[in-house]
């Protein structure tokens, strides 16, 4: 990136943090607490509306049973409802049509999302294209391309990680161009997160690692950016030392519902930091990863996070050197701290069985990063970050590459 190149992303992302003081993004009313479930069919009820869509998946939906209490819930209320549990992981066009078809055959007039991000994200865009019929999915990529009410929205995320229940964001995957990519606009927030931690019990070890570990990328991520206002900060120190002290909790003991609350609030959090001061390069590495080698999302981030907060070295050292002081983490200078705060993080990866590089299972086979694929990542990570991600240190291609060689492993 020459001198000129920097300049504009920088002036750019000048602009946009003068507009994130000016653009109203809602923080959705947050029920918490074991059992609230619950009180949502008396909250729809109240709300006067008649018919909201359960927008699930189907493990959620057939094997968790974890929409029975709500479609109980509603009956014994006297309310109808429709149940779409066909959300798939990454949700795509073709599953964000079919609920949409559900919404509308229905006569439906408000959402229930009940799911990780995936049937989160996909109840958003069924919304979206509920209030503006004509346009296709595609056309909401990018930034505020809605920009009108969604119908209510109840959030109620199983999984503690993504944030999506708190966020303007919606992630959608293109089968068809083989492209991942986010729609977001304030419209998004959800109205109400129900975060109800006995959702999360059953949640797998890999799971609670890796999306414990994406809200922990999107705490630091917004935290070492340049975009942080006094709430994105406060938050994402407040999701840092959340997970600090529960993670591991939450992995080793998966019934302990004091963790899992905690690991709920700290994703919710984490969502509020991130959706105003935005993600970096490690989210933009991800999501390349999860189009070309569909590797989880919180497992990608999880993985790149130590590489990418060495190589923004000095430019970040102040920030993480906080983040290492509000989890207890000490040392003689600024950078010891934000080296033994980088090293704390692959500490807790090690712990939970997270590789050092991109490789995994992907039922039964096992896929690796390779360098043939670099110039597949690396120009449309690149694309994705710049100008908007208001990352410490902007980097080039070769920078991105030198970082692809380490999360590479041996062929
Ligand atoms: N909108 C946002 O702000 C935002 C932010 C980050 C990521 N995302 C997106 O979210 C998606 C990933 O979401 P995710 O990581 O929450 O996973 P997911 O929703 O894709 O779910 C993964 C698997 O976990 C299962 N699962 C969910 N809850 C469970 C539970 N309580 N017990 C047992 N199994 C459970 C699901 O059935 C599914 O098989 C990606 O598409 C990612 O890009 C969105
Ligand atoms: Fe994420």
């Amino acid at each position: 990136m020459n001198g000129l190149q920097k300049a504009y992303t920088r002036s750019f992302q000048f602009c946009i943090k003068i507009a994130m003081k000016i653009v109203p993004i809602r923080i959705p009313e947050r029920i918490t607490g074991e059992g609230k479930l619950a009180e949502l069919p008396q909250l729809i009820k109240d709300k006067g509306l008649k018919k909201p869509i359960i927008v699930t998946d189907s493990f959620l939906s057939q094997v968790a049973k974890a929409a029975d209490p709500i479609k109980e819930g509603l009956t014994a209320l006297g309310l109808e409802y429709a149940l779409f549990d066909g959300a798939v992981p990454n949700p795509t066009i073709e599953c964000i049509e079919e609920g949409l078809k559900v919404y509308i055959e229905n006569g439906c007039d408000s959402i229930v999302a009940l799911g990780g991000g995936s049937p989160m994200d996909c109840a958003k865009i069924i919304g979206a294209r509920a209030i503006k019929p004509n346009k296709t999915v595609p056309k909401f990529k990018g930034y505020f391309k809605i920009l009108k009410k969604l119908p209510p929205f109840f959030a109620i995320p199983t999984t503690a990680g993504t944030g999506s229940e708190a966020t303007v964001a919606a992630v959608v995957s293109d089968e068809k161009t083989h492209t991942k990519y986010p729609v977001n606009d304030p419209s998004l927030v959800p109205n109400y997160a129900i975060l109800d931690p006995a959702l999360t019990i059953g949640l797998p070890k890999p799971m609670t690692s890796t999306t414990g570990l994406d809200a922990l990328t999107h705490a630091v991520e917004a935290y070492v950016g340049l975009e942080g206002s006094k709430l994105t900060n406060k938050m994402a120190i407040d999701a840092t030392k959340l997970i600090f002290a529960n993670i591991k909790t939450a992995y080793d003991e998966g019934t302990n519902i004091v963790a899992r609350e905690n690991m709920q609030v700290a994703s919710f959090y984490a969502g509020i930091a991130f959706t105003r001061a935005f993600v970096g390069y490690v989210h933009a590495i991800a999501h390349r990863l999860g189009a070309v080698y569909h590797i989880p999302h919180g497992l990608a981030n999880a993985i790149i996070l130590p590489y990418v907060l060495d190589y923004f070295g000095e430019t970040a050292h102040k920030k993480l050197a906080e983040l290492a002081d509000a989890v207890g983490i000490t040392g003689a200078t600024v950078a010891d701290k934000a080296n033994a705060f980088i090293a704390a993080i692959r500490e807790l990866n090690a712990y939970m069985d997270i590789p050092t590089v991109i490789e995994f299972n992907n039922r039964g086979t096992i896929v690796k990063l390779k360098a043939e694929d670099y110039d597949n990542i690396i120009p449309q990570a690149l694309k994705e970050s710049h100008p908007w991600y208001p990352v410490p240190k902007l980097i080039t291609y070769a920078e991105m590459k030198e970082i692809l060689v380490k999360l590479t492993p041996a062929q």
